[in-house]
């Protein structure tokens, strides 16, 4: 509630005052606007019609220099902001990979903006850092992590949440770095740092997500892409790898990190780990795992065995915030010995010291990441975790492998279609039978539509469509409905183009 002061000459504006009981009726009318929003959400239009630039001519050039009220606020979400939004959890969204959305991740989120600590060490709010080492732990169990990724007591490893796969990515790839420096200044105290990191190599897939090939161009580090083709489902092969690792070392370089993807984002292909893994730990090169999409379906027993050789790596990387109801953002990262991390990250500035930091008892997490500051994001594990359980949380993973199959068998049963990859989760990568034009305008005609929304990508040279399950709602007749509006559409792209 925004509020006048003064007598009726004197009246004098001061700033808003939205006070506990104002907060309670506008936080429950909130509620309902949030539960209206997606009860109703399939009604809107999946992708929006904007143009760029669309939203400044919407607001006021400036903030007002008096405060506006909240009804006034409230009223301009559905003029300003919705036209602009691009519905991720209408079951008419296909795009990308899911991010997550439940309730209890949402009232969980509530509850740690209220307390709105900044837990960057223990003493900075105890029951943030203790709470997310145990969720880490929860989490790492049901996936059957073997025991040196679990903090436990007394643990060497354990769990970390960052903010996302990119940024997992590029803190193994800095710790894995300062590790092969260390270990050669061991053995050769004379060498010149920069003589080593100038020598440095790491290695990921072709078919890795471009924030590994980031996470090398941050730390400076060369980074070479392995080839995958077709034949082998677009997976890293042993052999490649110690191949590239022989020829690297006959040249003077040296191969200290290798990135491998468990589920790919073009094509949700997996690097054969159990082979890779081998290698890596003979020639003492840090193998992360980066599973953003699919490492959550490995809490189901028939979905685990893809994560099978995790025990050759010294990092393993998930986004909770995908595929787990765990609300963006809930990147979970574990590795076998914290002392890794802790050991290339830590500065102990006076103003963050406290009593406990050299009690071997406490993790101090900011160590642990490149920011400082955290929120209190092991709360909606907590709540997500409690409120679904692990069947739960097993079931929605099927529902969504289900779905993804039956799209499938739709595509498969059209003689003009073709998948252009093995479905193994909630991908499905299909293409119309013909040239990348014909595809690519079908796509066009797809997204223009506005009532689906895909995105493609390339395999092999060819332009492909993927079918990403999504929404926590999708349900089998949106897939049908889906598909209908796909047929309909190749049927007149058919029609006008050459094939
Ligand atoms: C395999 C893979 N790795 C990394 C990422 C990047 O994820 P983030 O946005 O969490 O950095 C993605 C995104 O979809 C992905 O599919």
């Amino acid at each position: 509630m925004c509020g006048l002061i003064g007598g009726a000459d004197d009246l004098v504006h001061f700033s808003c005052t939205m006070d506990t009981t104002e907060f309670r009726r506008r936080g429950k009318e909130m509620v309902d606007l949030i539960a209206d929003y997606l009860e109703n959400i399939e009604q809107r239009t999946v992708y929006p019609d904007v143009e760029p630039g669309y939203l400044r001519s919407l607001i006021p050039e400036e903030a007002p220099e008096d405060p506006d009220t909240y009804e006034d606020v409230v009223k301009d979400i559905e003029r300003v902001i919705m036209p602009g939004v691009t519905h991720w959890h209408s079951p008419y969204f296909y795009a990308y990979f899911p991010t997550a959305n439940s309730f209890p991740a949402m009232l969980a989120d509530m509850l740690s903006g209220a307390i709105g600590c900044i837990g960057f060490s223990w003493a900075a709010s105890p029951a943030c850092t203790e709470l997310e080492t145990v969720m880490m732990d929860w989490l790492g169990k049901m996936l059957k992590l073997p025991e040196d990724f679990i903090a436990g007591t007394h643990g060497q490893g354990g769990g970390v949440i960052q903010g996302t796969a990119s940024e997992a990515t590029l803190v193994a790839l800095l710790a894995a770095r300062c590790r092969a420096v260390r270990m050669i200044l061991a053995s050769d105290p004379q060498r010149p740092e920069t003589g080593i990191t100038s020598k440095l190599v790491a290695y990921s897939s072709d078919q890795a997500h471009c924030s590994v090939e980031r996470a090398g161009m941050i730390a400076g580090v060369r980074m070479k892409k392995i080839p995958t083709d077709q034949s082998d489902k677009y997976a890293v092969q042993g052999e490649t790898l110690r191949r590239m690792i022989q020829e690297d070392k006959a040249a003077g370089l040296i191969p200290f990190y290798f990135c491998a993807t468990l589920g790919t984002t073009p094509s949700c292909a997996f690097d054969h780990i159990t082979e890779l893994g081998p290698i890596c730990n003979a020639e003492k090169i840090w193998m992360h795992i980066d599973a953003a999409y699919a490492g959550s379906s490995f809490i189901c027993p028939e979905f685990r065995p893809l994560l099978n050789g995790i025990e050759f790596a010294d990092s393993f990387n998930f986004n909770a915030h995908k595929w787990l109801l765990v609300n963006f953002d809930c990147s979970t990262m574990w590795v076998k010995k914290r002392s890794d991390l802790i050991g290339a990250f830590k500065m102990d500035p006076l103003y963050l010291k406290h009593d406990h930091q050299e009690s071997g008892m406490i993790t101090d997490y900011r160590h642990w990441q490149i920011p400082l500051g955290r929120r209190f994001r092991s709360l909606k594990m907590w709540f997500v975790f409690r409120m679904y359980g692990l069947k739960g949380l097993q079931d929605y993973i099927r529902k969504h492998v289900e779905l993804a199959k039956e799209f499938e068998s739709l595509v498969r049963a059209d003689q003009r279609f073709e998948i252009s990859a093995d479905v193994v989760l909630g991908l499905v990568c299909f293409r119309l039978k013909g040239s990348n034009e014909v595809n690519e305008t079908l796509l066009k005609r797809i997204n223009n539509g506005r009532k689906i929304h895909l995105v493609p990508c390339l395999l092999s040279g060819q332009f492909v469509l993927r079918f990403a399950l999504c929404a926590r709602t999708t349900e089998s007749r949106h897939i049908r409905e889906a598909w209908r509006l796909i047929t309909q559409l190749a049927e007149e792209v058919m029609q006008e183009l050459p094939h």
